[in-house]
């Protein structure tokens, strides 16, 4: 069975475990998302006062990973279609001092608001899978990135060694979704969404040849913490 992805059922549903999402997200990865995100904004380092924008924010942190990294001297955008996200990333982006530096702005990631050729970095973590149509909101990224700019994606994969595949698998599927149910007052769907959802991203090389498809050269990835997420970047032409 496909996951339903259609956009109203995926802004109630994180609309729903907002308040909680920052709390569940360090907690299910045990902290390691943090970790994921410094390692994007040191790979995909920015160059220049060129604006950066990270699209399906959420509350922010990958935004923000990069507010830090550049000390809020780049201007960086923020989008999201689920205003109640926005709200949390917005008032964390405030109690870190960018309040100047990241502006959070309400989009859709298939209908990006922004010209062509606006951004040296466009980026999304753990995003651009619960976008309907995946493929529109890569071509949404990459025309609005500039010529020779980087699109990164941070995404989940799944491990290619044992015993990290197994382990991992057990995991995903047996221990984050009732768990994630249960921090999230009972919200069934979103921690039930999550493997499902994962299980049908395309990874590795397939996911490189989509990026090419969509018009980037020099599509490199990135494998973090043993496979377990997978840093894709590439060059738009
Ligand atoms: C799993 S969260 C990731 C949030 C954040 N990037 C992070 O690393 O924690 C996915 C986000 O994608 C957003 N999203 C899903 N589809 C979208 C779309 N078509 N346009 C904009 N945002 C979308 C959801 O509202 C949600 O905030």
């Amino acid at each position: 069975m496909t996951v339903d992805k259609s956009g109203h059922r995926v802004q109630q549903m994180f609309g729903a475990i907002a308040p909680h999402y920052d709390r569940m997200n360090h907690l299910l990865s045990l902290n390691v998302d943090r970790y994921w995100r410094w390692r994007t904004v040191r790979i995909v380092a920015p160059q220049g006062s060129a604006p950066i924008l990270d699209v399906c924010t959420g509350t922010g942190d990958l935004a923000l990973a990069f507010a830090r990294r550049t000390r809020g001297a780049v201007p960086i955008v923020a989008a999201d279609f689920c205003p109640e996200m926005l709200e949390f990333g917005r008032e964390k982006s405030c109690r870190a001092g960018y309040a100047q530096a990241v502006t959070f702005r309400e989009a859709d990631t298939q209908a990006l608001p922004f010209e062509r050729n606006t951004f040296q970095i466009v980026s999304v973590a753990f995003g651009l899978r619960n976008v309907s149509d995946t493929d529109q909101g890569l071509r949404e990224m990459v025309r609005v990135c500039q010529v020779g700019g980087r699109v990164a994606i941070l995404e989940f994969s799944m491990p290619q060694r044992q015993p990290l595949r197994a382990i991992y698998g057990w995991y995903f599927r047996h221990v984050l979704p009732p768990v994630g149910q249960f921090l999230a007052r009972n919200n069934h769907a979103a921690y039930h969404y999550l493997p499902q959802s994962v299980g049908e991203f395309p990874q590795g090389e397939e996911w490189v040849r989509r990026m090419a498809a969509a018009g980037m050269a020099d599509v490199r990835h990135y494998p973090l913490s043993g496979g377990v997420a997978t840093l894709y970047v590439g060059v738009k032409m």
